[in-house]
């Protein structure tokens, strides 16, 4: 697949061996402070390869998008259980340079698809209101907005943000 910048990307399933650099991709996002619930930094390769395997035996499905064989981003779907079992829950990230060149927008697409084919009912996410392009590219997938959280989120310069639920209903 062809980014705006004229580089391809490659979309490939999580792997163990992916595992590290992930980490460290994640941990840049992690430093930004200002996209992801998540505010330590992963340290521990072992509880990760742990999280990986029971991933794997609970339904994770998790791409990882690589530009000359180096990760520059990842996304994954999340199936909860029980009642919930038809719901998925969405995640994404991209490295800073490889934002705005489209991909954010190819993986999500991507999962969607990946949603259909595994009978997914519903894709379920979070974002906090601070998050412009993040929402923006939620919308122009044909998410919708069906909550907030107010003062959810509070950063470490004092200031508060709003998390927003935004859902998809999958229609075959
Ligand atoms: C959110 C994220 C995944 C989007 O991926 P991306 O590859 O940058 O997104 P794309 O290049 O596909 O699309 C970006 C869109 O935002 C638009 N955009 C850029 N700046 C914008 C702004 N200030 N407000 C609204 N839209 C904006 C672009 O025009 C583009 O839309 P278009 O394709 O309709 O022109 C990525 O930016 C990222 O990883 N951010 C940090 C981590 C994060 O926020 N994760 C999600 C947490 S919920």
């Amino acid at each position: 697949m062809t980014l705006k910048n004229g580089q391809t990307t490659s979309l490939s399933w999580l792997e163990e061996d992916d595992l590290p650099e992930i980490a460290e991709a994640i941990n840049c996002i992690v430093r930004e402070e200002k996209y992801l619930l998540m505010d330590k930094e992963i340290t521990d390769l072992e509880f990760e390869r742990m999280w990986f395997l029971e991933g794997k035996e609970t339904g994770m499905r998790y791409l990882v998008a690589k530009v000359n064989g180096k990760v520059v981003g990842g996304a994954s779907l999340t199936p909860f259980t029980g009642k919930r079992a038809h719901v998925a829950e969405f995640g994404i990230y991209i490295l800073k340079n490889y934002r705005a060149l489209g991909l954010g927008t190819i993986l999500l697409k991507e999962f969607i698809e990946v949603a259909k084919k595994n009978r997914f009912e519903v894709i379920q996410l979070s974002v906090f209101s601070t998050n412009k392009v993040a929402m923006h590219v939620y919308r122009k997938c044909n998410f919708k907005r069906c909550g907030k959280l107010t003062h959810d989120i509070k950063f470490t310069d004092g200031t508060y943000t709003d998390r927003i639920m935004m859902e998809l209903l999958i229609t075959q």
